[in-house]
This record gives structure tokens, C-alpha cells and sequence, in this order.
């Protein structure tokens, strides 16, 4: 696996990549969440090239998050992508993307307003900032995104729409632990007893899924209900449980397909995400 540590080496060796090309964006941590997208990158790109990169994007941490501890167990993560199969990594550090005058930024302005962009204003700002410079870089085919960062795909896809960007995007269903835990890497920041109510996330969502196809229940019944559920955990703060379109991610007035049911939620001081897709098929995509 090739390594390529600054923007204008990756620049040149890019355009000499066999194709297609795969990508694969981390902030590292693996967990076998980011090796089931490496997984379908090799099956998108085979006879090209995979290519992922890690990278802790400073510009989508807001001050007083957890831009300094987020883990960086960087040889673990290489080993990790080698042995997945992956044939290119780019790691840069922040120092060589980021100028100390940098003053031309993205801004979307519709479905970053909801969800999660309410807790941390400007992190999707900074989320498309990095995936603009990667997509600038790599040229990609394809990228491939984990579905359990939904509004955070929602925004990329749209990202790509507006701007006219090339490559596909391409989600991968959520990985999980056995007893249903979305894998993440923040999970290791959590202690005995949150690790242990931390499933009651996704525990909710499926009984909120089971409520709308069952019917007659009204949004705000549905949302007041998820609340109270996890708000049973312990260790639980809910900053949003919500019913939403999956593409507007505007609230949903009538509980049927296509709909999303997500949540953010504190276990202790760490924020974890998940969500349910009921698509047409009522099912999960
Ligand atoms: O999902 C992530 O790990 C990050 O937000 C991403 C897409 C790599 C951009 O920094």
C-alpha cells in the first residue's frame, strides 16, 4: 500500500491511478464499520484502484470538542487497510491542507440547519470543506460513505449535486455489534456502564419503526415516545430523536415511506448517532 502524506504528491500521483477509483474518507479509528466500506470500494473498483484516506479534519470540530483526544492509533489503522486490501493511503497533516490563511470555505445552508447541525453549527461546513479538497484531489469514481452518518451523506450527495463533482457516492448500511450498537469510533470513549445502556439507541429506533407501520400515532407522539424511551438509560441525554424525510430531512407529517427515524444522544459526555431508513420497501436500504 502506497502512503502519501501531502496534497500536491497525492496531486500527481492521482492522475497516474489505474481506474476506477474508489475512496474511502476516515478520520481513522478503523473499526469494521470503515472496513465494510472498504469492502464494497474493492468490489466497485476492481482492476483500479482503492484509496482511502485518513484525516482529522480540524475544520469540522467546533471549539471544545473532541478535535485533541480523537484517537489516532495511526500504525494500527495502516496495518488495517493493508491487510483490507486497500492500495493507496492518503494522510496528510492538517498543517499541509490547511494554509493559516485559508479563506475560501463551503457553506450549505438547508440540511445542515436540522439534526445535528443544530448542536455543532458549521461542522457539516467543514465536513464538505475536507470532502471537496479529497474529491479535488483524488478525481474519484466513487465514495463511499457509512449510512450511519445519514445527514452527513444527505449533505455530501448534495454537495455533489451542486457543485458538479464527478464521482458517485455510494452509502454502506450501518456495521454493528452484536447487540446492536452502530460501531463507532467514539464508542471507545465510553465507560462500563454507558457501553452497557448504550444500545437503547437503536433498540428505539426499531420499536419507532415498528410503531409507524403499525399506524396511528402522530409525530410528535412518536418523537415524545423515542425521548422517553432512552431517556429510561441512565447515563442518557437525548439532544434530538426525529422522523424525518431522508432526503429534505424535513420533518415527516405523514409517518409512512420514505422515512428516516434518527437520533443523536449523549451516553455520559459522548454524543452517538444512529438512525433507522424505512424505505418504500419498508425495510432498511
Ligand atoms: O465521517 C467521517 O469520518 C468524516 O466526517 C469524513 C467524511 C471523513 C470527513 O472528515
Amino acid at each position: 500500500m502506497e502512503l502519501i502524506a501531502t496534497p500536491v504528491d497525492l496531486h500527481r500521483a492521482a492522475r497516474q491511478l489505474p481506474r476506477p477509483l474508489a475512496l474511502v474518507p476516515t478520520m481513522g479509528a478503523l473499526h469494521a464499520g470503515h472496513l465494510a466500506l472498504v469492502a464494497r470500494a474493492q468490489e466497485l473498483a476492481a482492476g483500479g484502484t482503492v484509496a482511502a484516506s485518513i484525516f482529522v479534519n480540524p475544520a469540522q470540530f467546533r471549539p471544545g470538542e473532541d478535535l485533541g483526544r480523537y484517537p489516532r492509533p495511526f500504525a494500527q489503522d495502516r496495518r488495517l487497510l493493508e491487510a483490507a486490501g486497500c492500495h493507496l493511503l492518503f494522510a496528510p497533516t492538517a498543517e499541509s491542507m490547511y494554509a493559516a490563511d485559508t479563506s475560501v470555505t463551503i457553506r450549505e445552508n438547508s440540511l445542515s440547519q436540522t439534526m445535528c447541525g443544530l448542536a455543532r453549527p458549521g461542522h457539516f461546513d467543514g465536513v464538505c470543506l475536507v470532502v471537496a479538497k479529497l474529491f479535488h484531489l483524488f478525481q474519484p469514481d466513487f465514495a463511499l460513505f457509512g449510512q450511519k452518518d445519514f445527514q452527513q451523506l444527505t449533505i455530501v450527495r448534495r454537495m455533489v449535486r451542486d457543485l458538479n463533482f464527478g464521482v458517485q457516492i455510494v452509502p454502506v448500511p450501518t456495521v454493528r455489534e452484536p447487540d446492536g450498537l452502530a460501531m463507532s469510533s467514539r464508542n471507545a470513549y465510553l465507560s462500563k456502564e454507558e457501553r452497557r445502556e448504550a444500545p437503547i439507541l437503536y433498540r428505539t429506533l426499531r420499536g419507532a419503526a415498528d410503531k409507524c407501520l403499525q399506524g396511528g400515532i402522530t409525530r410528535s407522539e412518536l418523537e415524545g415516545w423515542m425521548s422517553a424511551e432512552i431517556g429510561q438509560a441512565r447515563s442518557s441525554r437525548v439532544d434530538y430523536a426525529v422522523a424525518v424525510h431522508p432526503e429534505t430531512l424535513q420533518p415527516k407529517t405523514d409517518l409512512v415511506p420514505p422515512m428516516l427515524l434518527a437520533a443523536a444522544v449523549f451516553f455520559g459526555t459522548t454524543r452517538l448517532l444512529d438512525n433507522y431508513l424505512l424505505d418504500h420497501a419498508n425495510g432498511t436500504l
